[in-house]
């Protein structure tokens, strides 16, 4: 049976999944197509693959797309494309020539974050909540949709799981019924509080299940769980990204993350808050960096993943505020408040593997990064934007309640 496996000859679909190291990464091995039909859509025609882990142990043998060069034109579904990263996600591949499908429900985001490209002839906007089925011809999906900021996720947790949870399962159905290669965001918070620094991607993690931030961890270890499964029992064609935190114009000036909320206190000279005494360490990626290796990871042949996807600097929280103050040019000053629940002490990734598979690395340093999203910041109107509710992620802007009031809507059953 194993000469055979090895060969790639197994019928499509059969499912040899012997013990292998859990979170290891997975690689490919190309082998020719066999079908003796011609594809009319090369984007559609499967090459017969051999996957195994990177200590050796055969995994599976599946089918995935035939290589494709970033200058051939694929439909791509991104879902939470209006998000901050889906955003400039979209923007990319529609600059490659792609044609873009970005779903999203508008949950953390807003039409102005994509109003530059409506009317776009290779764009296209579905409303739509990513728990709930959906289907759709195309080549590749990026699934994105998910709230990602603790503000916004800690507003409807059991939402949150669902999100990841049965909305990664339904984006998996859908790759596994057009046989689309299918990219996960996942993030460094499946390691949790880690115990070892940097992260390494064979690293299992250190995670509260019953804390205030398990519903995304938790959701998003479930979410790579689930990839790996209809890898091994459908032969979906997966790449795992962690992608670790990311700043850049485009974030949602109220999403309470940490690089914004300095940014927007140091705009105004007020306080910077920092929780504990501000020595826990971040890594912070430039968007286009992050956005740059998710395509690299997608478009390429030799590895699913699991591929940490971030900056190696790794800097303290106040030394990120006394950036921003200096980029800014503020008179903030640094107030301390206690540390929220499972925040966790230690953030830096091992991109050992994204050199190797991905030729990848970061190239904008965190002075200049700052320096961009500064700009963003500076350039946005306040009053469009939504802050966060008891009721909704982002109900009421400054203008809806300035029109509640002055229209005596304020109150109301
Ligand atoms: N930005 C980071 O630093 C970071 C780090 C690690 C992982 N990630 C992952 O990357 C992805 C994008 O993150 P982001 O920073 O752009 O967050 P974001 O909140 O800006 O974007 C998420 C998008 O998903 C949409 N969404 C949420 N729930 C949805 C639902 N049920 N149906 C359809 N759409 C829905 C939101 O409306 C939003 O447009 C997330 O999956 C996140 O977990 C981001």
């Amino acid at each position: 049976m194993w000469g055979a496996f090895l060969r790639g000859t197994t019928a499509r679909g059969a499912v040899c999944a012997l013990a292998a190291a859990p979170l290891a990464a997975v690689t490919i091995g190309q082998r020719p197509r066999q079908s003796p039909k011609p594809l009319t859509d090369p984007a559609r025609a499967l090459t017969r693959s051999v996957v195994r882990c990177d200590d050796g142990v055969q995994l599976i043998n599946v089918s995935v797309p035939a290589q494709k060069t970033d200058t051939e034109f694929s439909r791509i579904l991104v879902t939470g494309g209006a998000g901050f990263l889906g955003s400039h996600l979209c923007r990319r591949l529609l600059a490659q020539g792609h044609e873009v499908m970005c779903l999203d429900n508008y949950f953390t985001s807003a039409r102005s974050n994509i109003s530059d490209l409506v009317g776009h002839p290779r764009f296209e906007f579905i409303r739509h909540d990513v728990t709930e089925p959906f289907f759709c011809e195309c080549d590749f999906v990026y699934n994105m949709a998910c709230p990602a900021s603790p503000v916004h996720y800690q507003f409807n947790p059991i939402k949150t799981t669902k999100v990841s949870v049965l909305g990664t399962m339904n984006m998996l159905g859908l790759a596994k019924r057009v046989k689309a290669r299918i990219l996960q965001a996942s993030t460094s918070e499946i390691y949790g509080d880690p115990e070892i620094s940097p992260q390494v991607e064979s690293y299992w993690g250190h995670v509260n299940t019953i804390g205030v931030r398990s519903c995304y961890d938790e959701g998003k270890r479930v979410a790579e769980t689930l990839c790996f499964d209809y890898m091994r029992m459908h032969n979906v064609d997966i790449r795992l990204a962690r992608i670790f935190n990311t700043y850049g114009p485009g974030m949602h000036p109220y999403d309470g993350r940490v690089v914004t909320n300095f940014i927007m206190q140091a705009l105004k000279d007020e306080d910077i808050t920092l929780y504990g005494d501000g020595s826990q360490t971040r890594s912070f990626c430039f968007v286009d960096d992050t956005v740059e290796g998710l395509i690299r990871l997608m478009n390429q042949e030799e590895t699913t993943g699991p591929i940490n996807i971030g900056n190696t600097n790794e800097f303290t929280v106040k030394e990120l505020a006394e950036v921003v103050i200096s980029v800014v040019g503020s008179k903030s000053k640094l107030v301390y408040l206690p540390l929220p629940g499972d925040d966790p002490k230690q953030r830096r990734p091992d991109i050992t593997r994204a050199k190797k598979y991905l030729d990848w690395e970061p190239q904008v340093q965190l002075r200049e990064g700052i320096g961009k999203t500064v700009e963003y910041f500076k350039s946005l109107d306040l009053r469009k934007y939504k802050q966060p509710t008891s009721h909704t992620a982002h109900k009421t802007s400054e203008d809806d309640v300035k029109r509640r009031i002055s229209s005596g809507m304020n109150g109301g059953n």
